[in-house]
């Protein structure tokens, strides 16, 4: 699915497939309720960036969980890629949620910030460089929080996936990239070893990392701007 020229309709049924894929795999109701949620209020609304979006289901169900509990959340999802910024924009509105075609590298430009940051399945797909990247922008851009939650690495994560996921991989890309970000993606320990000072991983079951930042320290978003 990175490739430009990739059949459009596949990818399509890719973003639509992540839905289902996403609720079933990647925890983020544990981390709304564990991590998120503390930091809304039925008063005072917060914000939420949600970098590389995609086919945009993990900050809608964010922003529909905070609307079913009664707390104020504004969501804003970005990807820069043209192609997930059509899906997403083609799909019914969720009320509290805005979509960007945007980087986090443009939100730093344009000097913006947020209360809370989050990324699903991000950082398995950068380079070092662009990892370091998207660590400094995250850090700069959230006033409070950041989470990027991704896979762990694993045989039985890359079984299960293989298992559940065949069905469908002769209509989209789901098969075949989701195993390759499986292969790609870190255990605890390497990507700890290459996060600067301040970042924090976690794990969560089944097969779930989380690379976690507060940064309600005046220093941490010092140091952040400077990195
Ligand atoms: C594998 S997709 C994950 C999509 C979605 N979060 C999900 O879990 O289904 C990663 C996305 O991150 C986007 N991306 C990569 N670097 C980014 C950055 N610096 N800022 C915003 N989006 C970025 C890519 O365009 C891609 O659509």
């Amino acid at each position: 699915m990175d490739d430009p020229a990739c059949d459009p309709a596949a990818l399509d049924r890719t973003y639509r497939y992540f839905r289902p894929i996403n609720a079933v795999v990647s925890g983020w109701r544990r981390v709304y309720v564990r991590h998120l949620r503390p930091h809304l209020s039925v008063h005072e609304p917060t914000t939420l960036l949600d970098i590389g979006s995609g086919g945009g289901d993990v900050p809608r169900a964010l922003a529909r969980w905070a609307a079913r509990d009664g707390l104020r959340l504004a969501v804003t999802a970005v990807d820069p890629d043209e192609r997930a910024h059509r899906y997403v924009t083609a799909q019914p509105a969720t009320p509290g949620v805005e979509f960007r075609q945007a980087s986090s590298g443009d939100l730093v430009r344009d000097g913006e910030t947020f209360d809370l940051v989050t990324s699903n399945h991000l950082l398995h797909h950068l380079d070092p460089d662009t990892l370091a990247s998207l660590l400094a922008h995250s850090a700069v851009l959230a006033r409070r929080l950041v989470v990027h939650a991704d896979i762990e690495r694993g045989r039985l994560a890359y079984a299960a996936y293989a298992a559940a996921t065949w069905p469908l991989a002769r209509r989209s890309f789901v098969y075949d990239d989701g195993l390759a970000s499986v292969r790609r993606s870190y255990r605890p320990h390497e990507l700890a070893a290459v996060v600067p000072p301040g970042w924090d991983v976690r794990t969560q079951l089944p097969y779930r990392l989380l690379l976690v930042r507060d940064v309600t320290d005046a220093t941490a978003r010092e140091e952040a701007r400077h990195a």
